[in-house]
């Protein structure tokens, strides 16, 4: 395995004495052509009791980041860190999909293959940006020299040829602090005539930084400062920036290698941040006001972001975690990893909102609607509330309540527990006994996570989106979300149990199927 003693991410190592990786192919046939040959002649054996049936994900094999995120001559692209040959993180290349609505997608081929010196150890994460009416993608060759940034070039948004000046970055193009094995994740966007890039770097002191580079063409690139550098709480190296304006602030958001926890944040081993504030052009600098984790689920990862035709910042993220058992792939699933909701984000007091694509309400097929049901000291279900795939969408007042619960795919062993405290004011989710276990790296373990969600008139509101094997919760008109995925066994159910400690007024409660 040439391919791990390079890339040294603890999170991966950690991952790995956990699963074993199956058998790829030697590095010399890591071609285009081998892997979609291997989706082909494979996909129709990956087993469908886990499949997602309305997330973007990969016919066959393991995905984690979401890459080269754009809209591009009318339709959403989104490219992903891909293993086609089995459901374990190995052999980097760049799976392809898109889509018309961010709801339906559609898989194209392969797009980017490990099969160059400068990216022989993997074909790792990047962007995607349109010049001339080419899509142009930059991305990270990860080779035994270290980590460096490559540019390839599409006429038809689905073929590539790598350019012949890659790499276009490498450690000579470093600041005097950083170490060249962990340089990587560049996210490229246009301002004024200039091309920029952020990537980021771990500093000689073990933090995260995020560096910014100029170039006028995206294949002569200039350093032009550190934006931001890391703290040691903000973990021992950052991955996946994306810088953007959003409402007149300037928005950065970022991963975080075992980031420290602090109160109900930053549990998991590795998180997402957000930090809002302004940059600095002249000097390249950022000046930040706010920071704040960007979800309070167990799974959210390595976001990426676009600007549509609409104008809309819409965000994506891997639905899973590093340093966890991954059920799918110990279960000879064949397939291993999803893309969460695409979510449009907006800024509310300081923070950044996400609420689901509003196309997503095209899929969505009204079952059935409750207004005003009182619930004391009691638990209940709903007449056709209930299912594995769907919507659930309710307001509830909590004026005299104590705790409010909702119990997801519920049967006499199994169940995951949405609930309210409403003396704490925190939400609460816990997958502990939700089905398969899943083991994680965290110490102690994160089997539940929590918000604290302060009421507006006492109300409370949830959407929580269900698919096969995943929650997503948006609070509060998207004010906080938990994303979280779920393995119920084969004993599986679609119950939906409500329960209220006190008196809980469910003002309205809709349950919709999500059909495509
Ligand atoms: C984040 C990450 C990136 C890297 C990629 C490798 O999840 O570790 O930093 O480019 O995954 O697959």
């Amino acid at each position: 395995m040439v391919l791990l003693k390079m890339f040294v991410i603890p999170q991966i190592l950690i991952y790995l004495t956990i699963q074993q990786s199956s058998c790829a192919p030697r590095s010399s046939d890591l071609t285009i052509e081998r892997a979609n040959e291997f989706i082909t002649q494979n996909k129709n054996n990956v087993k469908q009791t886990y499949r997602l049936k309305y997330h973007a994900m990969a016919p066959i094999g393991w995905i984690n980041d979401p890459n080269g995120f754009i809209y591009f001559r009318g339709e959403y692209h989104l490219f992903y860190q891909y293993n086609p040959y089995s459901a374990v993180w190995d052999t980097m290349h760049w799976g392809h999909a898109k889509s018309k609505d961010l709801v339906h997608w559609e898989e194209l081929p392969v797009a980017l293959a490990p099969d160059q010196i400068y990216d022989t150890d993997g074909v790792f994460s990047g962007s995607a940006i349109e010049k001339d009416g080419k899509l142009y993608v930059m991305y990270t060759g990860n080779n035994p020299n270290g980590q460096v940034q490559c540019i390839a070039v599409s006429e038809d948004g689905i073929h590539f040829e790598k350019v012949s000046e890659n790499p276009v970055l490498d450690a000579s193009d470093l600041p005097s602090n950083a170490q060249p094995q962990d340089f990587r994740d560049p996210k490229v966007f246009k301002r004024g005539d200039l091309y920029y890039v952020v990537t980021v770097s771990k500093t000689v002191n073990e933090t995260g930084q995020v560096l910014l580079y100029q170039s006028a063409d995206l294949i002569n690139w200039e350093f032009k400062s550190i934006l931001l550098e890391g703290t040691k709480e903000q973990g021992i190296m950052w991955e996946c920036p994306d810088l953007f304006e959003l409402e007149s602030k300037d928005v950065l958001i970022l991963s975080a290698i075992q980031m420290a926890r602090s109160g109900n944040d930053y549990h998991n081993i590795d998180s997402v941040i957000e930090f809002i504030g302004e940059v600095d052009w002249n000097e390249g600098k950022m000046k930040v006001e706010s920071i704040k984790e960007l979800d309070h689920g167990h799974d959210f990862y390595a976001t990426q972001s676009l600007l549509d035709d609409k104008d809309r910042r819409i965000v994506i993220a891997w639905m899973n975690m590093w340093g966890r058992t991954f059920p799918t792939a110990i279960l000879n699933q064949g397939w291993t990893g999803a893309m969460t909701l695409p979510r449009e984000l907006h800024l509310k007091n300081g923070y950044l909102t996400q609420t689901p694509i509003a196309e997503i309400a095209n899929a969505l097929q009204h079952v059935t609607e409750f207004k005003d049901v009182t619930l004391i000291d009691q638990s209940g279900e709903f007449n056709q509330v209930a299912g594995e795939v769907g919507m659930l969408d309710l307001v509830v007042n909590l004026e005299e309540a104590k705790l409010f619960k909702i119990e997801l795919r519920a049967n006499e062993n199994e169940r995951t527990i949405l609930s309210y405290d409403n003396e704490s004011k925190e939400l609460t989710i816990d997958r502990t006994n939700s089905g398969v276990y899943i083991a994680g790296g965290e110490n102690p373990p994160v089997n539940a996570r929590k918000i604290e969600v302060p009421q507006e008139n006492n109300e409370l509101s949830l959407q929580i989106f269900l698919d096969q094997s995943s929650l997503e919760i948006f609070v509060n008109g998207g004010l906080e979300t938990l994303t979280t995925t779920i393995y119920p066994t084969e004993e599986r159910s679609e119950i939906i149990l409500f329960y209220s400690e006190g008196k809980t007024v469910i003002k309205s409660l809709k349950f919709s199927k999500i059909v495509l």
